[in-house]
């Protein structure tokens, strides 16, 4: 009796092959989802990833608030025009902190996953508040109004907290200094040690340009500006994620 026979009797009796198939379709599934249940994490660690300072949170809410990843992606995708435009492309331990996660569909304007750096703060404030003023083709809506809204800082530590029960590493110092890290992070003249401390590589500026004001727009371009910045990509082995 050939295989092919052998296959007949499984095809000619369907409650055969539907027990059969069950089988089958079991042993699969069980091999995908088991692991999920045993493993803490899929995501492979990257040396560099941080979570947000508290600032770069709040540009990151007001970033959701203004639906920004209506038109902008943050997911630089493996292909070769894309990594020749936007830069290494996008791992996912860079998002790993991000809830929700701000990769996005669509991309009437250019994907910002690395524009941290791409552009002086004057730049941003300057395109937000007024986008054909640098880019004068644009399709982009101004947010001047960001300039002028001082930035509402309650719920700080409790923003935090929410992240770090979703598995943000947040720890009980950053909970605690959150409201003195955010003010530090805009002031170069504060005492920066215990906020560069507990957020390596942070970028400290008054972002809008008006040192008398904490606005959205400081907190919106402290974000803009660490996009993409902290996986060091010069030492970043794709084999196991560390130097
Ligand atoms: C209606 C679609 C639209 C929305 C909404 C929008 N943008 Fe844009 N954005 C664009 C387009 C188109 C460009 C390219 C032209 C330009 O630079 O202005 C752009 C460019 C940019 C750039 C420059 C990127 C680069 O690499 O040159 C940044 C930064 C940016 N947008 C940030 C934002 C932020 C932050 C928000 C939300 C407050 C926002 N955009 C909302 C369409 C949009």
């Amino acid at each position: 009796m050939s295989i092919l026979d052998k296959h007949a009797i499984l095809e000619r009796n369907a409650t055969l092959l539907l027990v059969g198939s069950l089988l089958v379709v079991s042993i699969g599934g069980i091999v995908e989802i088991a692991p999920l249940f045993y493993l803490e994490n899929t995501i492979e660690k990257v040396e560099g990833m941080r979570p947000y300072t508290p600032l770069e949170l709040e540009g990151r809410n007001i970033y959701i608030r203004e639906g920004c990843y209506v038109c902008h992606s943050q997911m630089i995708r493996p292909f070769r025009d894309e990594v020749e435009r936007y830069g290494h492309y996008s791992l996912a331990a860079e998002s790993m902190y991000d809830h929700p996660f701000q990769w996005g569909s669509k991309r009437t304007g250019p994907d910002l996953a690395r524009v941290g750096g791409r552009y002086s703060d004057e730049w941003h404030v300057q395109h937000l508040t007024e986008p054909r003023s640098v880019v004068p083709e644009s399709i982009m809506p101004g947010y001047s109004f960001l300039a002028t809204t001082d930035l509402k800082v309650e719920n700080l530590a409790a923003n935090l907290k929410a992240n770090a029960d979703v598995g943000v590493p947040y720890d009980h110092a950053m909970i605690d200094n959150a409201e003195a890290d955010l003010k530090a992070q805009v002031d170069p003249n504060a005492d920066t040690t215990g906020l560069e401390a507990r957020y390596p590589k942070v970028k400290i500026a008054d972002f809008d340009g008006n040192p008398k004001r904490l606005t959205e727009m400081d907190a919106l371009v402290a974000y803009l500006q660490m996009l993409g910045t902290l996986v060091d990509f010069s030492t970043y082995d794709p084999a196991t994620g560390y130097r």
